[in-house]
């Protein structure tokens, strides 16, 4: 018993020796200035430069209904609601403006916004999205939240603005082509 013990201890002393020599001889490896090249937005977000565009004033907004626009380019449908009661992260005089890609993270079909039910929901395979909670992914064939796209508001001229997308808008490698 005595000696199994011995050996135990002996084999993780060597074993922990060996992984800290491939660990020495790894960083070794390294081009020098590897070790600083953390990827961009790794430790602090992104930094992708997103545009700022117009969504609309929040005054002429219809309640319940999607007010279309593109975002970040015109290669990218998006759809700005107005929920008529506050919702986290709305925007507007009653925090209540919301924005979503209306591209299915599924398979990129067009969603629509059903008042109704205050979903988006998609035709090809009927996957569901609430607004109401970030683009959530209700039920259906999609398995990603509806790309949520960051808005600004501003109170002095009552303007609505795109800024930026949380989540990758279908189809795409990178948000900013
Ligand atoms: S493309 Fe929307 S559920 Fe399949």
């Amino acid at each position: 018993m005595e000696e199994l013990k011995l050996s135990r201890r002996i084999f993780l002393k060597s074993s922990g020796g060996a992984a800290a020599a491939v660990g020495t001889a790894g960083a070794a490896l390294l081009p020098s200035g590897a070790q600083a090249a953390t990827p961009a937005g790794t430790a602090t977000g992104t930094t992708l430069n997103y545009p700022k565009r117009a969504v609309g004033k929040a005054g002429a907004m219809p309640v319940n209904q999607a007010v279309n626009f593109a975002y970040p380019d015109a290669s990218s449908p998006c759809a700005a609601i107005r929920m008529g009661t506050a919702v986290p992260g709305g925007v507007g005089p009653n925090k209540d403006i919301v924005a979503y890609s209306t591209m299915c993270t599924h398979m990129g079909c067009p969603v629509n916004y059903d008042g109704g039910t205050k979903t988006f929901k998609c035709p090809c395979h009927f996957s569901i999205f609430d607004p109401e909670n970030s683009g959530q992914m209700v039920c259906g064939q999609a398995t990603e939240d509806l790309p949520r796209i960051a808005l600004e508001y501003d109170a002095k001229t009552d303007s609505v603005t795109a800024v930026g997308v949380d989540g990758l808008i279908y189809g795409r490698q990178a948000n900013i082509l």
